[in-house]
């Protein structure tokens, strides 16, 4: 039996709509179903109307409603609705219909057909996007958020094109034993991070636009969000590994700004010539300490030492910016006759930042990257009818 959750909080104006899709889509796919809403005393009747549909008799839906006093939180209200459940397989999706449900019927085959642990709906792979037509200062957040989450869990997003989706599938198996945290609004993050799964699937769906009530998210679920990753970055060992990215990046720039000084001041080479050769040597032994340990997470997968030479390339790319910056900006101010060293260590600084603040993730993909397990074609609207 597949149990699917649906968190609610004032959707009197969807929810029997959405529990009557979801049930016919998994009931069409020849799953044995029970829905559980978890509803945080929403003032508009929304338990009450899941509840009057639940009761219509054999032919309806079976619905279970979960009531709790006052407003708890999406993710603990997941985790309540999991508590109650019975099925095998445990599901999650929003109530208000911007998770279309006829995509739980492809969740389902997916997880059936791969037999993966999890199966994700997700906006980033083919076939799936967003309707949202969001403002820029929304989007600046929503990917300020996302390159944060890939900063902390970047083996995750080398695999998982949609880790904060909402609508998900996951075999009660992988979940045995695990604690999970139920904080803010991504409890996807944490199954990710903390589930023993083997394989997973995602499932291309086009998040919809809301049509009724309104949206929950406010400042302090981006608040509860960064605790979130904070806490995640601890227990996974990510807050270990930016430590030795920390220091690894201190000696690059030691060995960058010494050899800067030996080879120009000393030696008396060209600047441009010898600051280049200098960010290149950095870079290099940069290289070498991360593949030597950096990124030896617990999730990370064992150190490869196969494919040395298209890491190293990748590497390089990678950093081809920051080195740029660092060597103009070194030769600009060695010409605003700034002295040789601080030209070298303040060309140094402004490379790291850059790298720091816009490369981590792909800096630390490049040493935790999996292929996507599968992919499953078919596209599901929200919103859309047959
Ligand atoms: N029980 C309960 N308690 N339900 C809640 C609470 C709460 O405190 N807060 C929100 N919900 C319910 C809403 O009623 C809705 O059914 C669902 O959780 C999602 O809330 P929205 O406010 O509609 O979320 P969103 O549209 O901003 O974002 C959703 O979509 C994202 C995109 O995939 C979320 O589900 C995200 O998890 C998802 O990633
Ligand atoms: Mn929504």
């Amino acid at each position: 039996m597949i149990s699917i959750v649906l968190p609610t909080y004032n959707e009197a104006g969807v929810i029997q709509e959405t529990l009557r899709r979801a049930n016919a889509s998994l009931v069409g796919a020849g799953e044995a179903v029970e829905l559980i809403v978890v509803d945080d005393s929403s003032a508009d009747g929304t338990a009450e109307l899941a509840e009057a549909l639940g009761s219509t008799g054999s032919n309806g839906p079976a619905v279970r409603v979960v009531r709790r006093p006052g407003r708890q939180g999406l993710a603990t209200a997941v985790l309540a609705g999991w508590a109650a459940a019975r099925g095998e397989i445990l599901g999650v999706m929003d109530a208000d219909l911007q998770h279309p449900p006829e995509a739980l019927a492809s969740l389902a085959c997916a997880l059936r057909s791969t037999g993966a642990d999890i199966a994700i709906a997700s906006r980033y792979v083919p076939g799936g996007a967003s309707s949202e037509r969001w403002r820029w200062p929304r989007r600046l957040m929503s990917a300020a958020a996302t390159h944060l989450a890939a900063s902390v869990m970047p083996w995750t997003f080398a695999k998982v094109h949609d880790p904060m989706s909402g609508m998900f599938l996951v075999r009660r198996s992988v979940l045995q034993g695990v604690e999970l945290n139920p904080v803010g609004y991504k409890l996807l993050l944490e199954v990710l991070a903390k589930a023993p799964y083997r394989e997973l699937v995602e499932v291309p769906y086009i998040f919809g636009g809301r049509e009724h009530g309104a949206s929950k998210l406010g400042a302090r679920q981006s608040l509860e969000y960064l605790a979130h990753l904070a806490r995640l970055a601890r227990s996974t060992g990510m807050v270990a590994g930016w430590v030795r990215y920390g220091l690894v990046g201190l000696l690059g720039a030691a060995v960058d700004v010494g050899l800067v000084d030996l080879l120009a001041g000393r030696c008396e080479w060209p600047l441009y010539l010898a600051a280049f050769v200098a960010i290149q040597i950095a870079v290099i032994s940069n290289f070498i300490w991360h593949d030597l340990g950096t990124f030896s997470f617990p999730r990370a997968g064992a150190l490869r030492y196969a494919r040395l030479l298209s890491r190293f390339l990748q590497y390089e790319k990678t950093c081809l910016a920051g080195a740029l910056l660092n060597l103009a900006t070194t030769l600009l101010l060695a010409r605003a006759r700034v002295p040789l060293l601080w030209a070298a260590t303040l060309g140094v600084a402004a490379g790291g930042v850059w790298n720091f603040s816009l490369n981590v993730p792909r800096i630390w993909k490049t040493w935790s990257s999996r292929p996507p397990s599968a992919l499953v074609p078919g596209t599901f609207a929200a919103r859309g009818r047959e």
